[in-house]
């Protein structure tokens, strides 16, 4: 015993060293080091593995992916958790330079997860967290955070009717509900995906959002051809969060500040064919005029979108789609309310005005449909080669923060994340705590 116990000490000592060799001077880590890395040791332990397969199985190049899975696998005879380093390789994995740079992070991750046969502890990156929420990194579903509401099918609760559709249920928030579909993944997807991103931050009741139209109300009648401003006034909204709709379309919840909903309002013209109140649903996928509103506006709610060249003769609908920060329907607290948005009517009559650019076949409307749809090709993150360099930079720098946060017990994986960012460098880093390990 007592010798198993020297062991055991010396190879602490050992694993400190390690940290030390590792350690990050970046000056994150104090904001790390009380927080939540104690409490998903336990949480995590023994957890972390498949969740590195499942990450880097997010790799854009099939090939690839595979091999960085395998070497994450590797990782599992150390029977503890590698889920940062898993995170940096995915993330570098949108094209083929980043893809080649993914499997060298994988591989060195596979030596972390080796060499990693004690306390180490990755699965909560605070550092990275400090934007978007507690726990934001880590694969671990917290118990606070388990919706036990969903547990119910709403069939025999208060409420329940028999004409009621049984709800879904799951003990785990859904949280692998989109686990083989084709995932969202902050992409404009044309042909349908699964989302898997939590809803997020709902306002009080008397924070709701709601909008009306200023301009043009309801029955008024435009000279076609003209220019003119398409005005809104909406209560309880953060306006003017608007993040990029190619590379992050709902790809984070809805958030509040103040009590409101952080996010933005679009405006929506469609051409309603021969008469103002058809009886035939437009087709959505055609519209004579769209635009994000991603200013704040003046501030107190009133914003407004130029109609630049005006539109053709026609009966319109313009209607407003409020938004969280990501492009999302807002999210509301209570189901009986009043609706968020506004539509109004009108007409444009006259000669003059063609299609406006920023409708569906106008210049801007395809040039933002093809900036979409390239981002959907090119896969998560819509990431181009520098662009992937840099995130795996980031990566590695958020992983170095969080595995200095051990409380002095080891991980043998704080290079590996800089391996994605650094190339050649870390295989050699990577050696050189293999001997620390060792010694
Ligand atoms: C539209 O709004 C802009 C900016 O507020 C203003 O400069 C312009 O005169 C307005 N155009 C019309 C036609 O009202």
């Amino acid at each position: 015993m007592v010798s198993v116990k020297l062991f055991y000490a010396a190879s602490l000592l050992s694993l400190a060293f390690a940290a030390a060799q590792n350690d990050n001077a970046g000056g994150k880590n104090v904001a790390n080091a009380g927080g939540k890395q104690g409490q998903n040791a336990g949480a995590n332990a023994g957890k972390g593995q498949g969740q590195n397969a499942g990450a880097a199985a997010a790799s854009a190049d099939a090939a690839k992916g595979t091999a960085a899975a395998a070497a994450n696998n590797g990782a599992k005879a150390a029977a503890n958790n590698n889920n940062n380093n898993a995170g940096a390789a995915a993330k570098s994995s949108s094209t083929a330079a980043a893809a080649a740079s993914s499997s060298a992070a994988a591989a060195t991750n596979n030596k972390g997860g080796n060499n990693n046969a004690n306390n180490a502890n990755n699965g909560n990156n605070a550092a990275a967290s400090a934007t978007s929420g507690g726990n934001a990194d880590s694969t671990t579903l917290q118990a606070n955070a388990i919706q036990s509401g969903s547990f119910f099918d709403g069939q025999s609760g208060l409420g329940a009717d028999a004409t009621e559709a049984a709800s879904t249920t799951s003990q785990n928030n859904f949280i692998n509900f989109c686990s083989g579909q084709t995932l969202t993944n902050g992409l404009q997807i044309t042909d349908g995906s699964c989302n898997g991103i939590v809803m997020g931050q709902i306002p009080a009741k008397a924070q709701m959002v709601s909008t009306v139209i200023t301009f043009p109300q309801d029955g008024k009648t435009i000279q076609a051809g003209q220019d003119f401003n398409i005005t809104v006034q909406v209560a309880n909204l953060q306006a003017g969060a608007f993040t990029n709709a190619d590379a992050t379309y709902y790809a984070a919840p809805q958030q509040l500040k103040g009590g409101q909903i952080v996010g933005h309002t679009h405006v929506t013209v469609q051409d309603m064919g021969k008469s103002l109140n058809p009886t035939t649903p437009p087709d959505a996928t055609q519209f004579a005029f769209f635009k994000g509103i991603n200013d704040a506006g003046d501030g107190k709610g009133g914003l407004s979108a130029i109609v630049s060249g005006g539109l053709p003769a026609g009966n319109y609908r313009l209607c407003t789609l409020t938004s969280a920060a990501n492009h999302q329907p807002v999210i509301m607290p209570v189901a009986q309310r009043g609706a968020q948005d506004d539509c109004t009517r009108f007409t444009v009559t006259g000669n003059g005005g063609a299609t406006n650019v920023a409708a569906n076949d106008g210049s801007k409307g395809e040039a933002a449909a093809a900036a979409a749809q390239s981002a959907v090709d090119i896969g998560p993150g819509a990431l181009t080669a520098s662009a992937a360099a840099a995130a795996a930079t980031t990566a590695a720098a958020n992983n170095n923060n969080n595995n200095n946060n051990n409380g002095g017990k080891a991980n043998a994986n704080a290079n590996a994340g800089a391996k994605a960012a650094k190339g050649g460098k870390a295989q050699r880093l990577a050696r050189f705590k293999r001997r620390t390990f060792v010694a």
